[in-house]
This record gives structure tokens, sequence and C-alpha cells, in this order.
């Protein structure tokens, strides 16, 4: 499938440089704070399931940037991880953590630069926006749950880590979700 850029700049001023990437048929315009109706994730409609598989070019995210692709009608987040940003996380492996997960678990083996999760939070179904909250990672504002920069849960009402997709990573820097 073909991958439609339609704009960046959606980050808040000043704190996150986004690039918005809607991969499908549907704009999913402004993400913050949505609620993402998990009767979806349940029960597709005919659409969303034309979208099981996309493809998207993952390869001009710049370094500390994500994309948001839709896939199967939830966002997927694709992160470029900063060195410091993998650095924090692996440190955390062993840390008490709510949905224990080491942050090599959370990634392709070899592609610790590239985290991608599905952008749903967990407690329920609002879209998380990264750069804030104690770990960095991403600030769910609806309830305030905390991910780190693994996409675990940390803080607030939300009981699993970010979900991952099934995905892989194809030539020309080209990955598949589903
Ligand atoms: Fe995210 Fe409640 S929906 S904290």
């Amino acid at each position: 499938m073909t991958d439609h850029a339609l704009r960046d700049g959606l980050a808040q001023p000043g704190k996150r440089d986004f690039l918005y990437i809607v991969t499908g048929v549907a704009a999913a315009g402004a993400v913050g704070g949505l609620v993402w109706p998990f009767i979806d994730q349940m029960n597709p409609a005919s659409d969303t399931l034309a979208l099981a598989s996309v493809e998207t070019d993952y390869s001009k995210v710049a370094l500390g940037q994500q994309v948001v692709v839709k896939w199967r009608g939830k966002p997927v987040f694709i992160r470029h991880r900063t060195p410091q940003e993998i650095a924090a996380a692996v440190a955390d492996d062993h840390a008490d953590l709510r949905d224990p997960a080491t942050d090599a678990s959370r990634h392709k083996p070899g592609m610790a630069e590239w985290l991608i999760v599905i952008g749903v939070c967990t407690h329920l179904g609002c879209v998380p926006t990264f750069g804030e909250g104690e770990y960095k990672g991403w600030l769910c504002p609806c309830h305030g749950s905390v991910y780190d920069t693994s996409g675990r849960i940390r803080k607030g009402p939300a009981p699993k880590n970010l979900y991952l997709p099934d995905y892989a990573f194809l030539p020309a820097g080209k990955v598949k979700l589903g």
C-alpha cells in the first residue's frame, strides 16, 4: 500500500517534532486526547479489515521523531529513538515494573533505535502523547498514565504496557504492519 504523508508539526510547540503519517483511506486527524474505542479492536469494520496489512517507509523518520500510522483502525507509533531514550529504557529493565518486560523484548534484535507500539492507552483507550511525564516517554492525557521510552507503563491507572503490533522490517526502509 502506498504511504500518504499528510502533514508534520503536530507536536506541541517547542516540545516535540512529530511527523504525522496516516496510511489508509481515512485521515485520522488530531489524535491527542481521543478515545480509541476498544470495540473497534474486537469487532473491526470491513474497511479496517481491508487494512489488515500495511507497509510504510520508516527510513525518513529522523532521530528523535516518530510517525503515526493508521493500522486496523488504530494509531501505531513508529519511533526513532535516541541513544538517550534507549539507555533510559535499558537502565530500567529491572525496575519495579507493573508489566515487566525488558526493553530488548520490545523491539526487533539489533533494532533498538526503532520502537513500534500501538498508540492506544491500555487503560481506557486514549492516545498518549510523547515527551511528557516523569519518564520522558508517553503520557496519556485522559487519566495520567505514564509510559517510559520503551512504552512500559510506569504510573497511573493503565494496567499494561503499550501493546506491540505484529510487524516485520522489509528491504528498502520499509516496515510491514500485520
Ligand atoms: Fe489513558 Fe485512562 S485512558 S489513563
